[in-house]
């Protein structure tokens, strides 16, 4: 192939593999195959490496793979990115039209009612039909260039086909889908980091990344909100109609937005959405109503930051007020005590709260949270509940103010200690948050460690849950995660309420867990501080447990986003001689600790199936038993671990949601079989 001919195909395969994005990613209706879409992009890859000096940015190959950056540059807003006055009431919405109708000198005019996510604004700007600067709003004037971490995006078009104008600049919203904020947050609860306290913190440090590579990661989505500007080219004159026009030129837009005639079908509209909003896949904290004539909306103008030509019509928050018996102490896998509190039984949305979240004593203290309170608290979707704050003026004078050492047991040199296991004395690092019990050996810790060791998202083994690992730390037959591979069937045979089977079933599931990537081993080791993300990138640099292990603290440091607080705990965790104990145990068990070549080898290697529908040449097991021959493996459900869902006859609606929620890539029973002929 010459220069040419490159050029030529490489063309060709940008401006197929585009389309079939947008069908996937915009439309949610993909016309080919995930099989066949990577044979696209893997024939482009090919010829780009062959002919570098023909990558451009606007590549689709491109949406990964920039560099991380020290700091983020600055955008200078052409137009000020404005923010939006609130109603919460009906009346509220009512007065706002009112207003709106007196100013203009007319009732003739409609509405477009949009749900006000909640995620982070930013501004998209377009030159010649390529995607060339994205920007966060940022004070209104001035933003920080996010471009490469929007570019991961996928629904945000990098090269855009039709009569756009030659310059202009889309406004939208960048959100993280519930799912997947509650995972995030999670993991992060598990590593003792600070919770992200709503979406759109989450959304913000996704996209605020300095490494692009973790906001790929993140299975961050778009809608496209507002037009800002355009320059060379006539544009619709109805927001409606400018909506329409973008997605016409591949933009995505969110299709719950309704153009109305009345004021009365807007509060039809947000009473739909108050109702509906939790079976909604992003948070969403209000409505949205604009005035659809631009005519108009510049007529209206603005009054400080805030247009007169729109209003977020904002929905009630799911909170309740309750009485703060007390405050408990539970202590997690890393030691952390975490503080949490007791309720009077309230019901919250329809659920019933008994505890909910505290975070750590200083914010208690900044919150001015005292026992015997009335408080606040929130529900937001199926998250944890957390205290939101006090009610001030229900104080009787009997409150009591927290304080985590005074609740805590002393030891006979009157230090305190864990209120679990009673022998760890309590440390709280400079400039951390959290209190920690210092004893490697504490039970809770060590019951915390095998959940989160066998945990779907570590080693995975099924069957080792609460109970089981309670009972074998009581039972004395395991102390760490190590011991679990030592365990006998006849061992478990023996507790109560486990059979033959259920022990060979336990046995089997550990058996299984040594094959795991070294990604997930990593992570599984409970080191403070790290994720699954940081794991994989971990394994990624280092490629065995053992040059990990050996890694210096400057060493740890050269791997992209991991800082020096980071560092120091990993090399921590392998300098104790305790962990060191364990790993020994795992490589002695035959766990697998490095990213051996041999299971490279096996075609299937590093791949995760899950299956929906019936397949006609197999049965499930024979499907199972195929697919770990061949070095892959078989889960029961799609997680963002999933490499391919594979769907045969009638498949499962939630599976193939959630597999298209996440961007997992899906083939055909056909595809399937091609792959195990491999
Ligand atoms: S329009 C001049 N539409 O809400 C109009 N904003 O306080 C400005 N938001 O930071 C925004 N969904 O990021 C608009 N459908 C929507 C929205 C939306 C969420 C956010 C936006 C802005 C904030 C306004």
């Amino acid at each position: 192939m010459n220069v040419d001919e490159a050029k030529k195909r490489i063309e060709q395969l940008r401006a197929e593999i585009n389309y079939h994005n947008y069908r996937y990613y915009v439309l949610d209706s993909p016309e080919i195959s995930d099989a066949e879409y990577d044979r696209l992009m893997r024939e482009l890859r090919g010829i780009e490496e062959q002919f570098p000096e023909l990558v451009t940015p606007d590549s689709p190959t491109q949406r990964i793979g920039a560099a991380p950056v020290a700091a983020f540059g600055v955008v200078e807003h052409p137009l000020p990115l404005l923010s939006l006055g609130n109603a919460f009431s009906r009346d509220e919405l009512f007065d706002w039209y009112r207003r709106t109708v007196k100013l203009a000198g007319t009732s003739g005019f409609d509405f477009v009612c949009e749900h006000k996510i909640d995620g982070l604004a930013v501004a998209l700007t377009y030159v010649d039909g390529r995607f060339t600067t994205g920007a966060t709003r940022g004070d209104g004037y001035r933003g920080e260039d996010i471009t490469q971490n929007l570019k991961t995006i996928r629904s945000v078009p990098l090269s855009l086909a039709g009569d756009f104008p030659p310059r202009f600049e889309v406004r939208g919203e960048v959100y993280l889908p519930r799912s997947a904020f509650h995972r995030l947050n999670q993991e992060r609860a598990d590593q003792g980091l600070p919770l992200f306290a709503n979406p759109r913190n989450a959304a913000a440090g996704s996209v605020r990344q300095l490494d692009p590579r973790i906001t790929a990661r993140r299975p961050l989505d778009v809608y496209i909100y507002m037009l800002g500007y355009a320059e060379g080219r006539a544009v619709p004159s109805t927001h409606w109609d400018r909506m329409e026009y973008l997605k016409g030129l591949g933009f995505k837009v969110n299709p719950h937005n309704r153009l109305l005639p009345g004021i009365e079908q807007v509060a039809e509209y947000y009473r739909t959405w108050e109702e509906g909003r939790e079976g909604l896949p992003y948070e969403a904290d209000g409505v949205v109503v604009k005035v659809n004539q631009i005519e108009l909306q510049e007529r209206l103008g603005v009054v400080g930051r805030e247009p007169r030509w729109a209003i977020a019509y904002k929905f009630p928050a799911i909170q309740a007020t309750t009485r703060l018996l007390d405050i408990g102490i539970s202590v997690g896998r890393t030691g952390t005590l975490n503080p949490y509190a007791i309720l009077e039984p309230v019901a919250v949305g329809g659920v019933t709260i008994r505890q909910a979240a505290l975070h750590n004593e200083d914010d208690i203290r900044r919150k001015d949270i005292r026992i015997g309170d009335t408080v606040i608290v929130q529900r937001a979707g199926d998250v944890i509940p957390e205290v939101v704050g006090p009610v001030v003026s229900k104080r009787t004078g009997g409150e009591r103010e927290f304080r985590l050492l005074d609740k805590l047991p002393r030891n006979d040199r009157g230090k305190p200690v864990c209120p679990r296991c009673e022998r760890g004395e309590v440390v709280r690092p400079e400039g951390e948050v959290m209190y920690y019990c210092s004893n490697a050996a504490c039970p809770a810790q060590a019951h915390e460690r095998i959940q989160h060791f066998a945990s779907r998202g570590g080693m995975d083994i099924r069957g080792a849950g609460e109970a089981l690992s309670a009972l074998l730390l009581r039972e004395g037959l395991v102390r760490d995660v190590g011991d679990l591979y030592s365990l006998k069937k006849e061992q478990l045979a023996d507790l109560e309420r486990m059979g033959e089977k259920s022990a060979a079933n336990i046995i089997n599931a550990i058996e299984q867990s040594k094959g795991r990537p070294l990604a997930r081993l990593i992570f599984s080791l409970g080191i403070r501080h790290v994720g699954s993300e940081t794991a994989e990138l971990l394994a990624e640099h280092f490629g065995s447990l053992d040059s990990l292990s050996r890694a210096s603290q400057q060493e740890l440091m050269t791997v992209p986003s991991i800082g020096p607080k980071i560092a120091e705990s990993i090399a921590a965790f392998f300098q104790q001689p305790e962990n060191l104990a364990i790993i020994e145990k795992l490589r002695q068990a035959g766990v697998r600790t490095s990213e051996e070549r041999e299971v490279k080898a096996l075609p299937l290697a590093g791949a995760e199936f899950v299956i929906t529908g019936a397949l006609k040449a197999f049965t499930r097991p024979e499907a199972e038993a195929r697919i770990k021959e061949l070095g892959g493996t078989f889960k029961e459900n799609v997680t963002r671990k999933t490499t391919y869902l594979v769907a045969g006859a009638d498949p499962g609606g939630s599976k193939l949601n959630r597999a298209r929620e996440l961007g997992i890539r899906q083939i055909t029973e056909d595809e399937f079989l091609e792959l195990l002929k491999a």
